[in-house]
């Protein structure tokens, strides 16, 4: 490979008279692809043909090498195979074929039109953060009860990395909301693919570090894909109960142990579980919220849930309590509202979460606001209002993560 960019870098540099730019596409008309079978292994023979040929394609595995090398050094190689065949005859012809590199680049806008297995999502991820290396990395959050890493992507702007104020944004803490997955992905995407064309996109992803989960739930996640479409919570047992799992929004360590929010029942939808924060999904956010909380601070913290249209801020564990700045709260939550309506139509409630929707103990907003010292904290509940819940169709997931783009957006201008 050395050998082979060298020269024929120098070759074209001795033609043109110029310095070639280091992006020029390496020409692969004339080159094969050769199956070598050498007579043993050796790192001696393998570095000698290394010189000779463009690429090894098996580096280093077996005593069998593919190569691809140029026509006229096909001969020299084979010398030292006691066999060798040809597999493509002509590599750029070959590519030719091939479409065109949709394979490996920035995922596109049609990611959107569908839903995805959690490996996928594991992916899309990835090559989110490969398309943009710059200002972003991959970031985990603990491992849940089956030993899945909770994934998600760190994004900045032009102050560097870890120089602002956290932007948390979670979803999929319940296996079977599903939207809520393509919602916090999408918002990643737009930040990523939009930075250098928007500039008011820059100036969000230049105010905050976005720390974006997609799926903080993935056993359950998982579980929605192979077992039951309509699982909620972790999948962790019970020692001498039948029945799995921890609604991970019950188990944060704040207000946990009050009761009427959550159930106390390992059957239960709603179970809290044994003891605060027992959950190992919990355990592993609650590190991160407190770790954000220590760093530059953490503005503003997104729990994504579906459905029933609402905005909510804390508290969940009394409904006669507001949180100190809730005109703020309601504030922000007001013009999100509006914003997503301005885009489809969608009509949002907004309130304080206990006495706008319904008690909850141990939830992740009213940790985040007390122990995580979060400005803002909220839980969106996506759409619908009910009609078709958790399996919202697929021709609503764009229209439900564009909307939902510019409450956040709105929301981010304020935060
Ligand atoms: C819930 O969280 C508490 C502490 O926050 C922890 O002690 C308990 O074991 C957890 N249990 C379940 C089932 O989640
Ligand atoms: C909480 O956040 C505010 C800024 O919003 C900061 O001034 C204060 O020092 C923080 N308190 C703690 C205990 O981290
Ligand atoms: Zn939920």
């Amino acid at each position: 490979m050395k050998s082979f960019l060298l020269s024929s870098l120098l070759f074209s540099t001795i033609l043109a008279g110029v310095v070639p730019r280091a992006t020029e596409k390496v020409d692969y008309h004339g080159f094969k692809v050769l199956r070598l079978e050498l007579t043993e292994k050796s790192a001696k023979v393998e570095a000698k043909i290394e010189e000779l040929v463009a690429h090894v394609l098996n580096p280093g595995t077996s005593s069998v090498l593919d190569v691809v090398v140029s026509a006229d050094k096909v001969k020299a190689v084979s010398a030292f195979a006691k066999k060798s065949t040809v597999i493509t005859e002509d590599v750029g012809l070959a590519l030719e074929g091939e479409g065109g590199i949709s394979a490996y680049s920035v995922p596109s806008e049609t990611w959107f039109t569908a839903y995805h297995s959690y490996a996928d999502h594991m992916q899309f991820i990835k090559d989110l953060q490969a398309s943009f290396t710059s200002n972003s990395e991959i970031i985990t959050a603990g491992t849940s009860v089956q030993g899945r890493v909770l994934t998600g992507i760190h994004i900045w702007g032009s102050g560097g990395k870890g120089s602002k104020p956290a932007v948390l944004f979670h979803g999929t803490v319940h296996a079977r909301e599903w939207i809520t997955t393509m919602t916090v992905e999408y918002i990643a995407w737009q930040l990523l693919t939009k930075y250098g064309s928007d500039a008011s996109v820059k100036a969000l992803v230049d105010k905050f570090d976005f720390y974006i989960m997609p799926i903080v739930n993935p056993d359950g996640f998982a579980y929605t894909q192979t077992n039951d479409r309509l699982w909620r919570k972790n999948r962790q047992t019970v020692s001498g109960n039948s029945c799995v799992g921890r609604d991970n929004n019950r188990n944060w360590s704040y207000k946990w142990e009050v009761t009427g929010g959550a159930s106390t029942n390992p059957c239960s939808e709603t179970f809290k579980g044994l003891a605060a924060g027992d959950a190992p999904e919990n355990k592993g956010m609650m590190a991160q919220v407190t770790s954000l909380r220590d760093g530059k601070g953490l503005r503003l913290y997104i729990d994504f849930h579906s459905y029933g249209q609402y905005i909510l801020w804390p508290y969940g564990y009394n409904c006669n309590l507001v949180v100190e700045n809730d005109a703020q709260h309601r504030s922000l939550a007001t013009a999100a509202a509006a914003a997503i309506k301005a885009v489809s139509g969608t009509a949002y409630t907004y309130g304080p979460s206990c006495s706008t929707l319904y008690a909850t103990t141990g939830s992740s907003t009213d940790y985040t606001d007390v122990v995580g010292n979060a400005t803002y904290s909220y839980t969106y509940e996506l759409r619908d209002k009910g009609n078709s819940g958790f399996v919202l169709p697929v021709n609503q997931i764009q229209p439900t993560v564009r909307e939902t783009w510019a409450g956040v957006v709105s929301m981010l201008k304020s935060a």
